[in-house]
């Protein structure tokens, strides 16, 4: 299998972009209208420190792989900048070919083309090794507070 890994552009948000996503958590049912999902896509679009890489298989044209870099501006470390990485998945079927590496390491060449001292993430036990195995290593804890109740169970 052979893959492109690249920044996103606005095609992808209809080519495989949200079931790939979708092997993450729910995705949600507002992007069945076509209004809201433009307001989201338009505002992460806008914003240049949201900074999305998918990976396109190059067979089916398919988006096969994505994960989020978002650049934190600090005032502390002199005005220093972190890079969080948000929102890591590789598509359903196609996980364990390398993909997550892929897009993990270019993740971290922007962080590093950006200035970020440091980047940090949360996740799950389970994908723990996952990261370790990209260079990252395990430090504090995560905390958290539920504030939607809507949306408190889906996204436990
Ligand atoms: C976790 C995830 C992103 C990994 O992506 P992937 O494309 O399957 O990963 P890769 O094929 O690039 O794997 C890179 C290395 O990590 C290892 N690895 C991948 N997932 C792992 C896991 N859950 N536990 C332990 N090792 C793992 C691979 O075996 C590979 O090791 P190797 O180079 O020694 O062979 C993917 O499985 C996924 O989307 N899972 C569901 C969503 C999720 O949990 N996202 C993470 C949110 S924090």
């Amino acid at each position: 299998m052979s893959f492109l890994v690249r920044k996103i552009t606005e095609k992808d948000f209809d080519n495989g972009f949200f079931e790939t996503l979708s092997n993450l958590t729910v995705v949600g049912d507002i992007y069945s209208n076509d209004e809201l999902k433009r307001d989201v896509i338009g505002k992460v679009l806008g914003d240049q420190n949201y900074i999305i890489i998918v990976a396109e298989d190059l067979e089916s044209k398919k988006i096969i792989g994505t994960a989020t870099l978002l650049i934190e501006q600090k005032f502390i470390h002199n005005g220093g900048k972190v890079g969080h990485i948000e929102d890591v998945a590789t598509r359903k079927g196609f996980e364990g070919r390398g993909v997550g590496r892929k897009i993990i390491n270019e993740l971290i060449k922007l962080a590093r083309e950006q200035g970020c001292y440091k980047i940090i993430l949360d996740c799950d036990a389970k994908v723990a090794k996952f990261y370790e195995k990209l260079g990252f290593a395990k430090k504090g804890i995560m905390m958290r507070m539920d504030l939607n109740a809507k949306f408190g169970a889906i996204y436990l």
